[in-house]
């Protein structure tokens, strides 16, 4: 009996798997489209993508660099679908997960027997806790890189399950986090499985918190009104780098870190190198301190306080031979200028540039006064970069508002990130996106 009752159910299985794969075959997306929006009150850039079923649209903290996706399983989530990876099953392993978890109250979604846990991480708080592995059906819009096209749905996309205290931190009406990070199971990563793309992702995070920045996954060309198209001869691209130790709030002892590492070797300010200590600007592989990375959950790049105090000191000297006056700190800035000779330009304010000077001289990201500069007020713009103290665990982490108007590609099987330096100077933006669907 109970062997007749297991077959039925293997035979079940398998019939399903099988329409799934056809399903996915009679259509291959070239590659797919999200949304991506800057909350006004948080500064968090969220995405919105379809989960369960029936489908319903969920809002969720775009995390670059986070682990894989994570929700909030214990309140409203309504799922057919829904279906916890038993321990020492293929998800588990895929997750990382190797323990064996019970859970001591009534079966639901986060709650089972038999099922195997992560650590889902707040990045925005640091804070992680226990959460169950588990599968449900993912749908998001294809795109052929200039509209978006017909829906595609994952049926079996691995992700975790949290407690609802978790989200306690991030924007109002998202339910938890959709990390891209190098992990097997980002979405990233299981996207590229699913339809079989190269492992390739970008992101293009708009200026604006009225009008939507996008992010796609598999190849470019990427295209932005009015018909500017962004492929890989439109990039500059510079190696990726591994940290061998993890920078989670929660992690086994021998894990990598899921972030995306850069090497920037110098810093210029109006064309002059400034004075750094290197040793920070390199990760040191036994305690996975110093480096450079890229987050999308730090509104401003954070500098470790050495170099903040070498980087501003030159900034406010440059500054100043243009006339440009000092005013009193705004924060979390912690320096600001009267905008009184201050020239409004196309690439934003005009200030002395900044460039990161990457795997040789003539490589560099090169950061104008609309990503440099923050304007506070009519009459005061801060430099928008904050001190990340002496301990900064990672010496450069460069965020939103560098990469606003910017597109990164981030290619994996290449190992390197390719950026398009700011899309003002192409005349366009990032949130210039056709998002009107073809069918
Ligand atoms: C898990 O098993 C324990 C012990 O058999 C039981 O008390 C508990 O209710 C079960 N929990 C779930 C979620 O099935
Ligand atoms: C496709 O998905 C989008 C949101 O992801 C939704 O608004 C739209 O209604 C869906 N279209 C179809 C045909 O299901
Ligand atoms: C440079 O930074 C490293 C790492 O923090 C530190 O050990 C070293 O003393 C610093 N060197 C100088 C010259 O400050
Ligand atoms: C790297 O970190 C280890 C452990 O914290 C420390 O002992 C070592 O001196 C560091 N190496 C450098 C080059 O700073
Ligand atoms: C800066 O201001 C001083 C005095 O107001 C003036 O003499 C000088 O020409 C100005 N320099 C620039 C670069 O505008
Ligand atoms: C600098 O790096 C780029 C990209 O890796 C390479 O194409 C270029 O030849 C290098 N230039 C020099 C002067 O080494
Ligand atoms: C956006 O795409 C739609 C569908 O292809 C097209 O009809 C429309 O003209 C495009 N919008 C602009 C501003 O080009």
């Amino acid at each position: 009996m109970a062997t007749s009752l297991q077959f039925c159910f293997l035979f079940s299985t398998l019939i399903l798997l099988t329409s799934t794969a056809f399903a996915q075959q009679s259509f291959r997306p070239k590659a797919l489209v999200i949304p991506v929006t800057k909350d006004a009150s948080t500064l968090q850039y969220t995405t919105r993508i379809s989960q369960r079923t029936p489908l319903v649209p969920i809002s969720l903290v775009l995390d670059l660099g986070g682990q894989y996706l994570w929700v909030d399983c214990e309140q409203n989530y309504v799922s057919s679908t829904y279906r916890p990876a038993r321990c020492r099953s293929a998800q588990c392993s895929l997750a990382g997960a190797d323990g064996c978890g019970d859970c001591f109250s009534s079966p639901k979604p986060g709650c089972n027997n038999n099922t195997c846990g992560v650590s889902p991480d707040n990045t925005v708080t640091r804070t992680a806790t226990g959460g169950e592995i588990a599968q449900d059906v993912v749908s998001v819009q294809s795109t052929t890189g200039s509209n978006p096209g017909q829906n595609v749905t994952v049926s079996n996309f691995i992700f975790a399950c949290a407690p609802t205290f978790l989200l306690d931190g991030l924007a109002s009406g998202v339910s938890g986090m959709a990390g891209l990070g190098r992990t097997k199971i980002a979405l990233s990563s299981q996207f590229a499985s699913a339809f079989s793309f190269k492992r390739k992702f970008a992101v293009c995070l708009s200026s604006s918190t009225s009008a939507s920045g996008v992010a796609f996954f598999g190849d470019g060309p990427y295209s932005f009104l009015p018909g500017v198209e962004l492929d890989s001869d439109s990039l500059t691209y510079t190696p990726l780098f591994i940290n061998p130790v993890s920078t989670a709030s929660a992690f086994s002892q021998g894990d990598a870190s899921s972030e995306y590492f850069i090497g920037v070797k110098s810093i210029k300010v109006n064309d002059k190198a400034v004075t750094i200590n290197t040793t920070l600007l390199s990760i040191n592989t036994t305690s996975g301190v110093g480096g450079t990375k890229i987050s999308t959950v730090n509104p401003y790049t954070v500098l470790e306080a050495s170099i903040f105090k070498a980087v501003t000191e030159a900034f406010i000297t440059e500054s100043a031979a243009r006339n440009i006056s000092r005013v009193n700190a705004v924060a979390p800035f912690e320096v600001c200028f009267s905008t009184e000779n201050v020239l409004s330009t196309r690439l934003g304010p005009s200030v002395p540039e900044i460039d990161l000077v990457l795997q040789n001289e003539s490589t560099y990201w090169r950061i104008f006064g609309a990503n440099s500069m923050v304007y506070v007020s009519d009459n005061v713009v801060c430099l928008g970069f904050v001190n990340g103290g002496e301990d900064a665990r990672t010496s450069i982490v460069i965020g939103g508002h560098q990469l606003e108007d910017n597109l990164v590609q981030f290619d994996l099987a290449a190992s390197r990130v390719g950026f398009s330096s700011t899309l003002l100077g192409r005349q366009t933006t990032c949130s210039n996106f056709n998002f009107t669907s073809v069918a």
